[in-house]
């Protein structure tokens, strides 16, 4: 894809799904690489990937929820490259569970991972983005940064705040004149491992969960990444990944939230897969 040659892209999450698609597809753009995970396993397939490819390419462990770790990651990447156009803040963990019977340390963990990773990861490379002179944000939350749904309460949470703090920085980036684009990303249902990674509550039906998910993704990780990647290149303020996301936000904007609620409260009931 063209507008990416040159540019030394950060990625969060590189080790699986989305991150590792969009590791290797900016690759044969010609981007300069510094991919972390957590999974150092699934970082080490991506990393063998991309140098394949011949890209450049810098691999660390990095957990987006330890913030001073986040900033000495920043300082290496700058030393390592000499610079850092974009970030793409994409490591994220998924939890199903009414509140009910959720603990507290599920929603904390969430939070930390999808929502304070995201703050974290903008916040230590801003500085350098800026200094590039051609930045960009690309912050992932979800369909469930635009809706919710029952048994979501913590990872709607962290996606509806990753939405709003990104579009708030898109703004101060425009008032402020930084030359740095800002794009929030919603993918609807994508073929990867969040949900076998995923938590659940002791209520739920984990394997049916499984099944629920890999019957309702509709679009695989190569093509969420090539349509992140084609708004990335246009600039544009949010980009929604897949029909799914595209059709579910004109119902919610139709609808209203009101009666979205009631309608997906009503549909969510039936499917859940639930322990009896
Ligand atoms: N797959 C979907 O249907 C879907 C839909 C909407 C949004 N998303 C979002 O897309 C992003 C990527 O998810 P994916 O679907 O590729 O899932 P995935 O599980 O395949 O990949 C997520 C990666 O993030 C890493 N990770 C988890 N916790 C981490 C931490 N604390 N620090 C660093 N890395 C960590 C995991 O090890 C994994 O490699 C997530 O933010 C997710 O919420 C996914």
């Amino acid at each position: 894809m063209e507008g990416f040659a040159g540019k030394v892209c950060v990625i969060t999450g590189a080790g699986s799904g989305i991150g590792q698609a969009l590791a290797i597809e900016l690759a044969r753009s010609g981007a300069l690489l510094a991919i972390s995970d957590i999974d150092t396993e699934g970082l080490a397939k991506t990393e063998e990937q991309v140098k394949a490819i011949g890209a450049p390419v810098k691999a660390d462990r990095l957990n987006v929820a330890e913030r001073e770790a986040f900033a000495l990651y920043a300082d290496a990447v700058v030393k390592h490259f000499g610079k850092v156009n974009q970030i793409y803040n994409n490591a994220g963990i998924a939890f199903t569970g009414d509140l009910e019977v959720s603990q507290f340390k599920d929603i904390e963990r969430v939070m930390d991972v999808d929502f304070w990773g995201v703050v974290n990861g903008t916040k230590v490379f801003l500085p350098h983005l800026i200094a590039s002179g051609d930045g960009h944000v690309v912050n992932v939350s979800s369909i469930f940064g635009l809706f919710a749904v029952p048994s979501q309460s913590a990872y709607n949470a962290a996606k509806f705040a990753v939405r709003g703090f990104t579009e708030a920085l898109r703004q101060e980036m425009k008032l402020a004149g930084h030359p740095v684009k800002v794009t929030t990303v919603h993918p609807g249902g994508i073929k990867t491992n969040i949900v076998r990674n995923s938590t659940a509550a002791a209520d739920i039906d984990s394997a049916g969960l499984n099944k629920l998910f890999d019957k309702g993704a509709l679009t695989t990780p190569e093509r969420a990444a090539q349509i992140i990647l084609e708004s990335v290149r246009k600039g544009h303020a949010r980009v929604l990944v897949g029909p799914d996301a595209k059709i579910v936000d004109v119902i919610v904007r139709i609808t209203g939230s009101g009666a979205y609620q009631g309608l997906l409260a009503a549909i969510a009931g039936r499917v859940l897969p639930r322990l009896s």
